[in-house]
């Protein structure tokens, strides 16, 4: 993104903003409530244009050629309420021209890993918010794309649930090249998540830190979050927002 500026009648939601990202990079931007992290990520994916500046997501320029580019996990799980939890996350590889059951059955294996092994064939309403999240990741990873958007994903977890899927998520971005943008306002989700953290400014949304967040990826999570460097890493990026 070059110079990107977008407002909404009179709401400037991001100014300037500069972001830089190398192939199956996973870059985490943080920012405050409001600061234009979900509007960030509808224009890299296509869904909104820019109103000043320019973005090139792999050579597509236009927001119509952006879209289909890239695999967006929602803020909001958005599932279809008259599917079952399978058939929602299969519905990316039907998407892709797979028929039902050969979508259901590539599908399949991710709700073991999840944990959610026991709950592909009931409908969302019965799911607790947490697990919703999780059909809702399945079904991004199941878009098979090279750049995967995922806004808030795990905010609507609990913070057990959460830590247990920042920790799943470290060990599958780095099973799997693609490069990855995940939005947040969790200083420590960000910096445990991203190899580098682009931080926002509150709004309008601009640029004002970049924080090389690669840590050490041998130490537990716990053993990560409390070393020094990690505490460090966490009061420049605090710093920063404020
Ligand atoms: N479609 C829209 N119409 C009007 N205002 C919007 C729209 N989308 C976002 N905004 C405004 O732009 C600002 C940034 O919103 P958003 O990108 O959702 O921030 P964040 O995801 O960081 O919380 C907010 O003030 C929000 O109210
Ligand atoms: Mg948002």
């Amino acid at each position: 993104m070059r110079g990107v500026s977008k407002r909404f009648g009179g709401v400037v939601a991001l100014r300037g903003v500069d972001v830089t990202i190398e192939r199956h990079e996973k870059v985490a931007i943080l920012g405050p409530s409001g600061s234009g992290k979900s509007t960030l990520l509808q224009i890299v994916a296509g869904l909104l244009d820019a109103e000043v500046g320019s973005v090139n997501v792999e050579g597509a320029l236009l927001a119509k050629e952006r879209l289909g580019r890239c695999a967006m996990m929602p803020q909001r799980d958005l599932l279809l309420p008259w599917r079952s939890a399978l058939d929602n996350a299969a519905i990316a590889c039907e998407n892709r021209g797979m028929k039902r059951s050969e979508a259901r059955a590539r599908t399949r294996p991710f709700f073991e890993r999840f944990g959610l092994g026991a709950f592909e064939d009931v409908s969302p309403a019965q799911l607790s918010g947490g697990m919703r999240q999780r059909v809702s990741f399945i079904r991004t990873l199941m878009a098979d794309k090279d750049v995967l958007l995922l806004d808030e994903p795990f905010g609507a977890l609990d913070s057990i649930t959460r830590a247990q899927m920042q920790e799943w998520l470290l060990l599958a971005m780095a099973d799997v090249p693609r490069t990855v943008l995940l939005v947040t306002h969790d200083v420590e989700e960000a910096l445990l998540l991203g190899d580098a953290v682009i931080v926002l400014s509150s709004r309008p949304g601009r640029v004002v830190r970049v924080l090389d967040s690669r840590v050490d990826s041998g130490r537990s999570r716990r053993e990560t979050v409390t070393s020094p460097e990690f505490v460090a890493l966490k009061e420049q990026a605090l710093e920063a927002i404020e």
